[in-house]
């Protein structure tokens, strides 16, 4: 079985539907810390299939343990973190001890099991901070974290380098997320945001629903085409998909103590407007935004280099960001609120 922690998050949830659709076996471990049990319906409903649903946080390593004798893992993809950029600030130590420990305990139990445990580790591209060069390749320099939630991502990513450097049977990939939109084709399973959405296409599609009254765009005096910043939007079909390319790419590579990072974006840069038009081209109705002051740690651009996802995973993102814009827009259309 595949265990997919936080399976039942944004990005888990997709990547869920894309296992159940490739016929892998999927077990889901989950606390509802920060999604809810609905998304699991939506999943069996998108996939025609059923996961099986563990309800339990991992930091408690007895139950993680557990875990490990009751299923045969053969792979591991670890969502499981919370991951609200201004939040980590106001919470420093409860972010490192819920994006942390939970990912010590599941590598003291994989390096236990008696085969290859291929794990897939949830990262961003938020390690790279305001990067020298655009597009951002891998072997950008890693800054200074400018957050807790962005430290803990750097950090995660030390450690399941080092446990795969001494121990054999968990070859590892980071994948460096950029910015992931948009929802299932199947409007079954989308982006739920709980409470006041932070990122951009949630808020738009939110106030297009006339739950917000209007958005504002953080700053329109950056050193850019409009004057906003830019982004790399990725259809999170296409994220998910990566995530079935990396870990086929391990159980075939087989290679003991194998360790990469992966940048998983589309390689085009969109700026704030820009993404504004096109939600207003794909729905056909006008987005009320207000130009206000720039956000703290918002850095100007971030787009990625993709060649080596591209080559040694076989995996290109196909999706334009007017479908992923389309399939947002479906998903809050369909939402009761
Ligand atoms: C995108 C752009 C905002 C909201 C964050 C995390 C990153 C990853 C994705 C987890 C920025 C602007 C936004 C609004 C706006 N999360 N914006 N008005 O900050 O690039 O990345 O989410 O892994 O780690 O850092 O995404 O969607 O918040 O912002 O103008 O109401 O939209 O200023 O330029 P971001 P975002």
């Amino acid at each position: 079985m595949i265990l997919v922690t936080g399976g039942l998050g944004f990005i888990g949830a997709h990547t869920v539907v894309a296992l159940l659709d490739k016929n892998h076996k999927v077990l889901i471990v989950d606390d509802l810390s920060n999604s809810s049990i609905s998304v699991l319906a939506g999943i069996v409903s998108a996939s025609g299939k059923s996961p099986v649903f563990e309800q339990f946080d991992l930091k408690n390593k007895q139950k993680t343990e557990q875990l490990f004798r009751d299923y045969t893992i053969d792979g591991i993809i670890h969502f499981a973190a919370y991951k609200a950029v201004g939040e980590s600030t106001e919470k420093p130590l409860d972010y490192y001890e819920n994006n942390i420990t939970p990912l010590i305990n599941l590598l003291l139990c994989a390096k236990e099991q008696p085969g290859h445990i291929p794990f897939i580790f949830s990262s961003s591209c938020t390690v790279y901070g305001e990067a020298n060069t655009l597009p951002i390749s891998e072997n950008e320099p890693i800054k200074m974290a400018m957050s807790p939630y962005g430290n803990t991502k750097q950090i995660g990513e030390e450690i399941v380098r080092d446990a795969t450097n001494v121990y054999a049977n968990i070859p590892s990939i980071s994948l460096r997320y950029f910015n992931p939109i948009g929802a299932h084709s199947s409007a079954k399973i989308g982006e739920l945001p709980l409470g006041v959405p932070q990122n951009l296409v949630p808020f738009i599609t939110q106030t297009a629903a006339g739950i917000r009254e209007s958005l504002t765009v953080f700053g329109n005096d950056y050193p850019t085409h409009d004057g906003t910043c830019i982004r790399d939007y990725i259809h999170v079909e296409d994220l998910a998909q990566a995530h079935i390319a990396a870990l086929e790419f391990i159980q075939q590579s087989n290679q003991p103590h194998f360790y990469d990072v992966f940048n998983l974006g589309t390689g085009k840069g969109q700026s704030v407007l820009d993404i504004i038009h096109a939600f207003e081209r794909v729905s056909g109705q006008s987005l009320p935004y207000v130009i206000g002051k720039r956000r703290k740690g918002d850095v100007v651009a971030a787009y990625a280099e993709t060649t080596k996802a591209e080559k040694m995973l076989d995996w290109k993102a196909t999706r334009t960001i007017d479908e992923a814009l389309y399939s947002a827009w479906k998903w809050e259309q369909q939402l009761k609120r």
